[in-house]
């Protein structure tokens, strides 16, 4: 499974990037706004660190103009992959774009029956959003269950994205049902690592470490 941070703060980015996990970046218009950084420049320095692809949104709504903006971003690196709504002209786009060689992410996917769609457009990612499913009264993960079981049936090369994570346990349920990537904020990723009983550990070892009076070199 791919791990990519959901975020446009390049700090955080390069922090998780050191780890070596850190397998692309999603952004949006919202994370954009939030890193208050012009959209050109700040996705460049992000797409410098990570070699995976780094999503890029379009917020054009009509076909022309979102193969117009398109055209802009992904001139910023070879690692850019651009984001489109899952709407008619999104997916027009995205059949545009992907049969041009360009990746795409297909985002705001809330049914299966949208994400069949997105695939059948050739987008290289869908983003269905667990939590936003979630926070309105519906089951997140059944959805991811239902896309990949649509997905298998016909071998959509599509990758499914999961999107809109809040916490370790959306982790967790995505990688049992086989979600090919979760983006989730840095917070989340890096909670994974941690355990009270890895902590409670190491201080025992630690302390009776110390009482042998020996180091180690
Ligand atoms: O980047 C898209 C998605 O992950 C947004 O998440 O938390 O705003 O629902 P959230």
């Amino acid at each position: 499974m791919k791990f990519f941070a959901d975020t446009a703060d390049t700090a955080e980015i390069a922090d998780l990037a050191q780890t070596g996990l850190l397998d692309g970046v999603t952004t949006n218009p919202s994370l954009i706004k939030k890193s208050g950084r012009d959209i050109i420049e700040v996705t460049r320095e992000i797409c410098g660190l990570t070699h995976g692809p780094v999503s890029a949104e379009v917020v054009a709504l009509d076909h022309a103009g979102m193969m117009k903006e398109a055209e802009i971003l992904r001139k910023i690196a070879d690692n850019v992959c651009i984001k489109v709504p899952l709407t008619i002209d999104g997916l027009k786009s995205c059949k545009a774009l992907t049969s041009d060689g360009t990746m795409v992410n297909v985002t705001l996917c809330f049914s299966a029956s949208q994400a069949l769609l997105a695939a059948k457009a050739g987008a290289s990612f869908i983003s269905p959003f667990v939590g936003r499913h979630d926070d309105n009264g519906f089951d997140g993960m059944n959805l991811i269950e239902d896309i990949r079981l649509i997905y298998d049936n016909y071998g959509f090369e599509t990758e499914i994205l999961v999107a809109s994570i809040r916490h370790g346990i959306h982790v967790l349920e995505a990688a049992r049902i086989g979600a090919d990537v979760i983006t989730a904020p840095p917070s989340v990723i890096k909670g994974l690592f941690k355990h009270v009983l890895t902590d409670k550990g190491i201080e025992g070892f630690l302390k009776d470490w110390a009482e042998t009076g020996q180091a180690i070199g």
